[in-house]
């Protein structure tokens, strides 16, 4: 009687100590309060840009500037994630630290199959990143020549970097905002070109062995945006009907359409010297207040795969999450479109997202999954929103208003606004399609939406966060089809 009695005791004692343990250990990674589900983030700590973004061996790289020791901007370092599909990450050792020459700035990383570089050794092809060194000490004396570009190189796919004995291997002129190199292999004369941002204007310098750099000529003086710095430029590419065209991509902040941080491009021609626009309209990638600092990956071919960093910097160091702080968007299909005489960008999110849609989308219900895509088609546009809630009376108002033929995202009472003065608001985007017929992708995450609207010729990425989860959604003029996403994390 007396052993089974100690028994109870013991199992009892188990019991609630375990429940104890488990109300008091905090939640586990990927599962915390506003821990995106399907788009990346770092397992811990600050993330701003995307850099680095190559296709190598079957595998997309993405390196992302890394802080560390902290959920706030710091000393910059490159982080390093893989996947085989643009959708599941795996988080890898980071892959450049600081050091005397300074901090981890953006930049790019390039598949040197020809070895100009000369830094491949038996047969194996370098990836060669060319990144800004940030030198703080320089910046604090108060020179202008404290950012310049440098290289390091990897002969193993990415897993470890050499960097190079001869860096900075383009030495600051004298412009204090000289940074985020984005350079391609311009086969027409099989030498590489920098896009360079050089503080309100874009500067390209080209290279046969990505270490001696030449200027060939600058761009954007007195076209475009100019609220803010240029910064993180990116140059392609594209086909539209058997032409080619190129694309300038110029990020700027602050400045942008809906306040501080975004993306603006330029359609035009290059010639391996100069870039010129078809036109002198500004006009963004992305109408929403979070998407920034976005480019496209290298070496994919004709395809052209886009992905941002999913904030702003107005509020990107004050968002409430202490663990890790911010994301990625979902990488998008860009493509060129011809729409009234202009020419646009069009995004659309990946196909791979495919992958992870669970179940065949049904027609809406008012549970609203934490994760879902959201799909509509009409054959003539009108009024509608679309409300997510939750029982806490917040709500977040996305919808087409035709009088001012408008998109909109109203994250007003989303939850948690008053962290930073600039987050609370409603922003809207231009509607540019013509037709009557339209359509419209939402990819909602628990904290984030991003709209794509009319074949993602109308793009807005915006992030919330409510003090509930928005699990209910009512719509107005409008039929929408609904599917749950699975988590990308196991
Ligand atoms: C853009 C940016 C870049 C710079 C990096 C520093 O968000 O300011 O111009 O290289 O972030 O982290």
């Amino acid at each position: 009687m007396k052993t089974k009695c100690g028994v109870l005791m013991l199992i009892v004692f188990i019991t609630i100590n375990s429940i104890c343990k488990a109300q008091d250990s905090p939640p586990k990674t990927y599962k915390e309060q506003y821990r995106p589900q399907i788009h990346f983030s770092p397992k811990e700590h600050w993330t701003n840009d995307p850099n680095g973004m190559v296709y190598f061996n079957h595998t997309y790289h993405l390196f992302y500037q890394y802080y560390p020791k902290g959920s706030t901007w710091g000393p910059m370092h490159w982080g390093h994630a893989t996947s085989a599909d643009l959708i599941h990450w795996k988080e890898l050792p980071i892959a450049l630290y600081p050091d005397s020459l300074g901090y981890i700035f953006s930049g790019s990383a390039v598949v040197d199959s020809n070895n100009t570089s000369g830094f491949g050794k038996k047969g194996k092809t370098p990836l060669v990143a060319i990144f800004t060194h940030h030198d703080p000490k320089g910046e604090k004396e108060g020179t202008d020549k404290f950012q310049n570009q440098s290289l390091a190189y990897s002969l193993d796919n990415g897993n470890t970097w050499v960097k190079y004995k001869g860096n900075p291997v383009l030495r600051n002129p004298g412009i204090k905002d000289f940074r985020d190199p984005k350079v391609m292999w311009y086969a027409k004369e099989k030498k590489w070109v920098m896009t360079l941002a050089t503080k309100d204007h874009i500067t390209f310098y080209s290279a046969s062995d990505l270490k001696n750099w030449k200027k060939e000529s600058e761009f954007g003086l007195e076209i475009g945006a100019h609220g803010g710095v240029w910064e993180c430029p990116d140059l392609f590419p594209l086909k539209l009907n058997g032409k080619i065209y190129w694309v300038l991509i110029v990020n700027i902040n602050p400045g942008g359409p809906n306040g501080g941080s975004a993306t603006q491009y330029f359609v035009g021609q290059f010639d391996g010297n100069k870039f010129t626009p078809v036109d002198t309209k500004t006009r963004w990638l992305d109408y929403g207040p979070d998407e920034y600092a976005g480019i496209t990956w290298g070496n994919t071919g004709a395809r052209k795969i886009f992905l941002g960093w999913m904030s702003n910097w107005q509020y990107a160091n004050q968002v409430p999450t202490e663990k890790w702080r911010n994301a990625m968007t979902i990488p998008r299909d860009i493509t060129l479109k011809k729409v009234n005489g202009e020419m646009l960008l069009a995004s659309v999110p990946v196909p791979e997202l495919k992958g992870i849609v669970s179940g065949l989308a049904t027609t809406v219900k008012t549970k609203l999954p934490a994760q879902s895509l959201l799909k509509m088609r009409t054959a003539s546009l009108n009024d509608y929103t679309i409300t997510l809630s939750n029982d806490a009376s917040e709500e977040l108002v996305i919808g087409y208003d035709k009088k001012t033929n408008q998109y909109y995202i109203d994250r007003t009472k989303a939850g948690k606004v008053d962290f930073q003065h600039d987050f609370k608001g409603r922003f809207v985007a231009p509607r540019f399609a013509t037709a009557k017929a339209s359509d419209l992708t939402l990819v909602i995450d628990g904290t984030s939406v991003e709209l794509f609207a009319d074949n993602g010729l109308t793009t807005m990425t915006s992030i919330f966060f409510p003090n509930k989860p928005f699990d209910h959604i009512t719509t107005k003029g409008i039929s929408l089809k609904q599917a749950a996403l699975k988590s990308i994390w196991k």
